[in-house]
């Protein structure tokens, strides 16, 4: 007697091993967030990010055209904003020659092909720390998505090819979609932050910005990890709405989201593999507990085998550099 069916056939050696493999991972499957700052000649490590910077723009020049060498296609931009900028109503986030304005400029000046995405929420800007204009300890809905809508019509006019509202109010899609359509921004796209969850994963994303919420919690617009229809209901909206890519945020924990999205919708789905999950394994791997690299490999591998087309991750470079 012999097992009819020997599945291990397959596996015998590298060679076969990557004739049958279902999921590849090249430069083309990612986002690369980038932190940016005020100031000249700065590179200043993360502290909860180890080997994560944020950039003066004289500095994001060099590494925007490393990133494009590097046959990494596309930046999402996130600025830091100097406290005495900050207000309720994310007043600074609209001036023409603010950071995030200045630093698309200085991104497609660099290296002109670069696809470059910048994050459309209110928290760096505000006094708050809140996604959204604050009233009576409120987050206030339809106030904030216009100044959303503004804000993005303003890093179109600077150059952004694509939004990337990470705000969770609702119909802010809409009102995006149509400014920028008013505005004649018609080739400029929406990535939604669409399955965006009240996370204790973006930790020190929050010490990287210095962007914490100054009282209470998330958890009146971002979504509760206990949910999963809800994501797809939040998703469809968000196409009906005029979405171009959606997103699932944080990664791992979420990949059952991802499949669920995947199952359901046609449009392109991208995950953000999120600051915590970049500091558990950096950390991990610092003790020697955990392969930094092959760990890595196996996390990205898995987010794009639940059917993520696009990975928005600070392991983008790391991947690179193992891959190639
Ligand atoms: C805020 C925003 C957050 C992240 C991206 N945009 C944090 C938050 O919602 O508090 C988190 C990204 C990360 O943790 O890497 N609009």
């Amino acid at each position: 007697m012999y097992p009819l069916r020997r599945n291990r056939r397959l596996r015998t050696s590298e060679a076969i091993r990557s004739l049958v493999r279902e999921t590849s991972i090249t430069p083309n499957d990612f986002i690369v967030p980038l932190f940016v700052v005020e100031g000249k000649g700065i590179q200043e490590e993360i502290a909860s990010m180890p080997n994560y910077y944020r950039f003066s723009l004289d500095l994001l020049v060099d590494e925007v055209r490393l990133l494009w060498k590097m046959g990494l296609k596309s930046v999402l931009l996130f600025v830091k904003v100097p406290d005495n900028l900050k207000d309720n109503k994310g007043t600074e986030a609209l001036n023409k020659d603010g950071l995030m304005q200045r630093a698309i400029k200085t991104v497609k000046d660099a290296a002109p092909e670069m696809y470059v995405m910048t994050d459309v929420a209110l928290d760096p800007y505000s006094s708050y720390g809140h996604d959204g204009i604050v009233e009576n300890g409120k987050i206030i809905n339809d106030a904030t998505s216009e100044v959303l809508a503004q804000m993005s019509v303003s890093h179109a006019q600077a150059g952004a090819d694509m939004v990337a509202p990470s705000d969770m109010m609702d119909g802010r899609i809409l009102y995006i979609r149509e400014a920028l359509e008013e505005n004649g921004f018609t080739d400029t796209g929406i990535m939604s932050y669409s399955a965006k969850y009240a996370s204790a994963f973006y930790g020190p994303f929050r010490d990287a910005l210095d962007s914490a919420p100054g009282f209470g919690d998330k958890k009146t617009y971002q979504m509760d990890p206990a949910n999963r229809s809800e994501a797809i209901k939040e998703s469809l909206m968000d196409i009906d709405e005029g979405a171009d890519i959606l997103m699932v945020k944080p990664g791992l924990c979420y990949l059952d989201i991802v499949r669920d999205l995947r199952n359901e919708i046609e449009l392109p789905i991208a995950v953000y593999q999120v600051s915590g999950e970049y500091a558990m394994l950096k950390a991990a791997a610092e003790k020697g507990w955990l392969d930094h690299d092959a760990v890595m490999m196996e996390q990205v591998t898995a987010i794009k085998r639940a059917g993520a087309d696009l990975i928005a991750s600070y392991f983008a470079k790391d991947v690179v550099r193992t891959i190639s």
